[in-house]
């Protein structure tokens, strides 16, 4: 399974992609309101600098005509930009002729199966489930990311499943056991990840015991 970070905070991703282990970032409006900026397109270009694989970038329109044009517009900004549309009739329909166009979609706030399985159809390259939203919902998240890899073993479709709204390091486990391809992690989830308390007690007891043999 691939990693990839669930934000717009330059240093976060600088800091993840000397890591060596994240292959892409996803943005959407409400993470670059929390960098306080509507300068999406400087911030896209320099995660694009940073980051080598796929930078998801958002359409701020609703039908499907303004999101091809944004779309079009977005996806100059830099060879590596993807464009994140909402799943909806017009979302579905500006895939469709983005994807004959070779501009890569990412179709977000996925919430069921059937809607991942649309995505698949219009050409999305990516489809992203909002497992986090769903668990908030009081609903199984995980469950519809099983559903629809059970689906993709059945097909041939080209598309790659993102477990998107990861909360905690346990859904980033699952996501990696159903055989998810992608999880889009915030920063903060990835440091949790990289942490154990018996990692942090075993390099003390390391150094402890050469300091005693060292003297
Ligand atoms: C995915 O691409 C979205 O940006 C993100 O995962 C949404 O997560 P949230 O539910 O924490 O806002």
């Amino acid at each position: 399974m691939k990693i990839f970070l669930d934000t717009a905070n330059i240093e976060n991703i600088k800091q993840a992609a000397s890591l060596g282990i994240i292959s892409g970032v996803t943005t959407n409006p409400s993470l670059l309101a929390k960098e306080k900026t509507a300068d999406y397109e400087t911030v896209t270009k320099k995660i694009c600098k940073i980051i080598d694989g796929p930078v998801s970038v958002e359409v701020l329109s609703e039908d499907a005509e303004g999101m091809i044009k944004e779309a079009r517009t977005k996806a100059a900004w830099a060879t590596n930009v993807n464009i994140k549309i909402p799943i909806t009739a017009d979302g579905l329909r500006a895939t469709a002729v983005l994807s004959k166009d070779h501009i890569k979609v990412n179709m977000t706030l996925c919430f069921s199966a059937n809607q991942a399985l649309l995505a698949a159809l219009a050409g999305a390259a990516y489809v992203s489930i909002f497992v986090g939203r769903l668990d908030d919902a009081g609903q199984d998240g995980m469950q519809v990311v099983d559903e629809a890899l059970e689906i993709w073993d059945k097909y041939d479709f080209d598309a790659e499943i993102i477990a998107a709204s990861i909360r905690h390091p346990q859904h980033c486990t699952q996501a990696a056991m159903l055989g998810a391809h992608i999880a889009t992690v915030p920063y903060a989830v990835l440091m949790q990840m990289i942490q154990h308390p018996m990692t942090d007690v075993g390099i003390k007891k390391f150094l402890a015991d050469w300091k005693s043999v060292s003297k």
